[in-house]
């Protein structure tokens, strides 16, 4: 056994802030309150329902990780929140038409008591909406200093303990690392002259982590997948992760390509397309916005298959990923996959997938656990990139010179094993020639 990595305990309340109070944020808020109340089930929470097995198949010993781990329990979860919409969360709820009335009317109370705060917010990274709700006097660098207040507020009015960040606002339009992000010198300096490539989420991560408060991203744009923001986490001790949480499509396709590889099966062709009428539907037709998309959803194939040393079975495939804006679906998407694959002697096979999904039903629980391990994560003394959070996301991030694993059961493994490995535990390799001595 190794040694137990010290965690300092899960007391007092988390308080959870989000940039973006949206479908995803009113859906796993509301998630949140009506679990609470004995109204539904986590279900779709790892850290709440999944287990995991220690030391040997004959051991019996499975506990549930939220028993293996000290995590926040989701009665010491208080939530905060920045839109540029007034709308107060009860309200965003009803307009975002995820949950249906009946539920959310039970949950008006508390869902109504959370207001926005005031959003750092520029069009030139989202150009579909633009909203009231904005703090709209200063630099880049006072506006920051703005969300520090906030932060500092929320703290001590929350009575939290302890805080984690994570966005769930609309996606920026698609940028490159420039020169403003390769330092933290640079990046601050780039902050007090208003560089404008410096985008709004990346001014909530540097308020986020100059106050010692761990960022997870859920979207596809940059913001703390670059040096300069690498560098503050370091710095702050502070753990970071992204980016864009694997949730429809891109969740399949990660589940059907390590499949097909697994039984060296060949692909030549994989055209994904997904109609969506809620707002991220809308952003998303933005092609500024669906260009971030289309770096995440594409790049997981790839690293999977590794054409590279498969070149008979994948080097040529042909993969198109597109969003369609459709109003009358709403949150309700639909995503069609055609999957042509190939097997023995070159004879060419289809697979063809209809997914019926709800977007936000399947990132609410990916919210909660991501707030659950960044905090643990904090306790735990583990600063930077979280590579072992990768499962959660499309474009898992890594330390520089890495390729991400995009692997839905790799992923699993190495989270669950870094679990095992925080409290001492044996790693699993399933390796199992113990059984047969
Ligand atoms: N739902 C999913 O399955 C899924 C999967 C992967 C990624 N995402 C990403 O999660 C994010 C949220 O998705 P959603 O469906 O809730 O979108 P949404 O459009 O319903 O909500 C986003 C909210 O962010 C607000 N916003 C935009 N810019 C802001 C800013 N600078 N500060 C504060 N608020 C701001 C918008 O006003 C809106 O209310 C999107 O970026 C989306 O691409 C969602």
């Amino acid at each position: 056994m190794r040694e137990i990595t010290k965690i300092a305990p899960a007391e007092g309340k988390l308080g959870i802030l989000i940039p973006g109070m949206g479908a995803v944020t009113t859906t796993f808020i509301a998630g949140v309150e009506a679990i609470r109340r004995g109204m539904a089930k986590p279900i779709g929470s790892v850290t709440q329902l999944s287990t995991v097995r220690l030391g040997k198949r004959t051991d019996g010993r499975s506990p549930l990780i939220k028993d293996f781990v000290p995590l926040a329990g989701l009665n010491d979860l208080v939530f905060g929140a920045w839109d540029i919409f007034e709308d107060n969360c009860f309200e965003a709820a009803q307009k975002a038409g995820v949950l249906e009335a009946p539920l959310l009317d039970k949950l008006k109370e508390p869902l109504s008591a959370l207001r926005p705060m005031k959003a750092v917010f520029d069009q030139e990274f989202v150009k579909r909406i633009n909203g009231p709700n904005v703090k709209d006097k200063g630099t880049k660098m006072d506006k920051a200093e703005m969300l520090m207040d906030d932060i500092g507020n929320f703290k001590q009015n929350s009575g939290a303990s302890r805080l984690a960040m994570i966005w769930c606002g609309s996606t920026e339009v698609y940028h490159t690392a420039a020169p403003v992000h390769a330092t933290l010198k640079d990046f601050e300096c780039g902050l007090m002259k208003n560089d404008p490539e410096i985008s709004p989420s990346q001014i909530y991560a540097y308020a986020a982590l100059k106050s010692g408060v761990p960022y997870a991203n859920g979207a596809p744009h940059l913001t703390v997948d670059m040096p300069a923001m690498m560098e503050l986490a370091r710095e702050r001790e502070v753990p970071i992760a992204g980016k864009d949480f694997k949730t429809g499509q891109t969740f399949m396709k990660t589940l059907i390509a390590p499949g097909l590889k697994s039984r060296m099966l060949g692909l030549s062709g994989w055209f994904s397309t997904n109609i969506l009428g809620n707002r991220d539907g809308e952003v998303l037709d933005d092609p500024g916005s669906f260009r971030s998309k289309e770096e995440t959803k594409l790049s997981a194939l790839e690293q999977i298959l590794q054409p590279e040393l498969y070149p008979d079975l994948y080097k040529n495939i042909y993969h198109k990923v597109r969003i369609n804006y459709y109003p009358p679906r709403g949150d309700a998407k639909e995503g069609w996959d055609n999957i042509d694959i190939f097997g023995w002697l070159g004879y060419p096979m289809q697979i063809k997938v209809d997914f019926l999904c709800r977007d936000s039903i399947l990132a609410a629980p990916l919210v909660l656990d991501l707030v659950l391990f960044m905090d643990l994560a904090q306790r735990a003394g583990m600063r930077g990139v979280q590579e072992w959070l990768s499962f959660y996301f499309k474009g898992p991030m890594t330390a520089p010179g890495l390729y991400p694993e995009h692997d839905i059961f790799i992923q699993l493994m190495k989270l669950k094993n870094t679990l095992r490995w925080m409290q001492g535990e044996e790693l699993i390799t399933h390796l199992g020639q113990e059984y047969y001595d």
